[in-house]
């Protein structure tokens, strides 16, 4: 493959089509991860795209493949997720550029630091006419460890809501503040956040996290004056996903307003559920199919650079199964025979876009 780094800091390696004028299937996943993380989300994606490239043993297709590594898709240091594959579609803007991180520097500083140039941002955006998009990825949940199988089709991604949430309160003395003088900032973030899992408790499918507290200045004699809160609110339906998010907005407004303190309410990502394209997973279907496993479909509540492409390409995802459905954490792991299933499927997609004769002009339309 030729390889460049793009300048979100997207690692990309092209296999040339049987002619340059073709169209491109990208495949990818992220490189990036969480705090206190195991070794296959996102990254065994981008590995298994290389794989897929590898099998191919030099065979020029109809179309080229373009394997994409994400830089940032976790939205761990910057508290937005999503920035590798967002500059690839062309939505990374001098706004988010400008996004600082917990110590004030900017998601275009800290590109910089690595040796690229955020001002060359365009250069990252897809410009060959694309095929589509096929993203592999461990499941994270329990739902193929149950059923006792190695793979699934994703048809959707749910949706999901992102805020920061600052209760502001006074500092003050803890040994001579009597407790019906104080604002205790902490104290009301912490009644909210019982209010954020109880509320999501009462909601078929709604999960919400509150992942992160900061409480400043941080010190056991000094009542918190500042509590910054993360949220993460997930649902497959949308409206259910915004009511809940406007339910808790006022609660915390309340519970504030209550203990004598204010509340700001800082919105960091919002993105609707997201449908696979309908073509590409009936063939993703026939692809696993072919290879003897049964082709489950699912939801995904995770999400996925994929959720980012799906409004620009046709876009598709299969899932391997995640052993007792563990990640974000280090016992995270995955079955080599579900790999080696998940990657013979591909290597089935990969023959049938390419009209199985290796025909110039491949099936799916857009
Ligand atoms: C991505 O890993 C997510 O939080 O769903
Ligand atoms: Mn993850
Ligand atoms: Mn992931």
């Amino acid at each position: 493959m030729r390889v460049r780094v793009d300048a979100a800091g997207n690692i990309r390696g092209v296999h040339a089509a049987a002619s340059d004028t073709a169209r491109r299937l990208y495949i990818g996943s992220h490189l990036d991860t969480v705090p206190h993380a195991g070794a296959f989300d996102g990254v065994l994606g981008v590995m298994m795209g290389i794989s897929l490239v590898e099998s191919l043993r030099g065979r020029r297709l109809p179309f080229s493949i373009e394997v994409m590594g994400f830089s940032e898709e976790e939205g761990v240091r910057f508290g937005i997720p999503f920035i590798g594959s967002r500059a690839v579609v062309g939505d990374v803007d001098a706004a988010l550029l400008a996004a600082p991180d917990a110590s004030g520097r900017t998601i275009a500083q800290a590109i910089g630091d690595f040796g690229l140039d955020a001002s060359r941002m365009a250069d990252a955006r897809v410009t060959s006419n694309p095929l589509g998009y096929l993203e592999f990825h461990i499941e994270q949940g329990p739902v193929l460890d149950h059923l006792g199988q190695p793979v699934a089709i994703v048809d959707r991604i749910v949706g999901r809501s992102y805020a920061d949430v600052t209760f502001v309160g006074s500092a003050g003395h803890a040994g001579t503040t009597p407790m019906d003088a104080r604002k205790d900032a902490l104290t009301g973030a912490a009644e909210w956040i019982g209010c954020v899992e109880a509320q999501a408790r009462q909601i078929g499918g709604l999960v919400a996290t509150t992942g992160r507290i900061d409480a400043a200045p941080g010190a056991a004699n000094v009542i918190p004056g500042h509590c910054r809160v993360t949220l993460d609110v997930r649902h497959g339906d949308d409206a259910t996903r915004n009511a809940a998010v406007d339910r808790l907005r006022s609660a915390a407004r309340e519970i504030a307003a209550r203990r004598g303190l204010t509340v700001e309410w800082l919105p960091r990502f919002d993105h609707a559920a997201v449908a696979m394209h309908p073509a590409l997973v009936a063939m993703l279907t026939r692809a696993v199919e072919r290879t003897g496993a049964t082709a489950t479909t699912m939801s995904s509540g995770a999400g996925h650079d994929a959720m980012i492409l799906a409004p620009h390409m046709p876009a598709a995802m299969l899932f391997v199964r995640t052993p007792g459905g563990v990640s974000h954490h280090p016992d995270e792991s995955a079955l080599e025979g579900d790999v080696a299933v998940a990657l013979a499927a591909g290597a089935n997609f990969l023959d049938e876009l390419a009209g199985g004769s290796g025909s110039e002009d491949p099936p799916l339309q857009p």
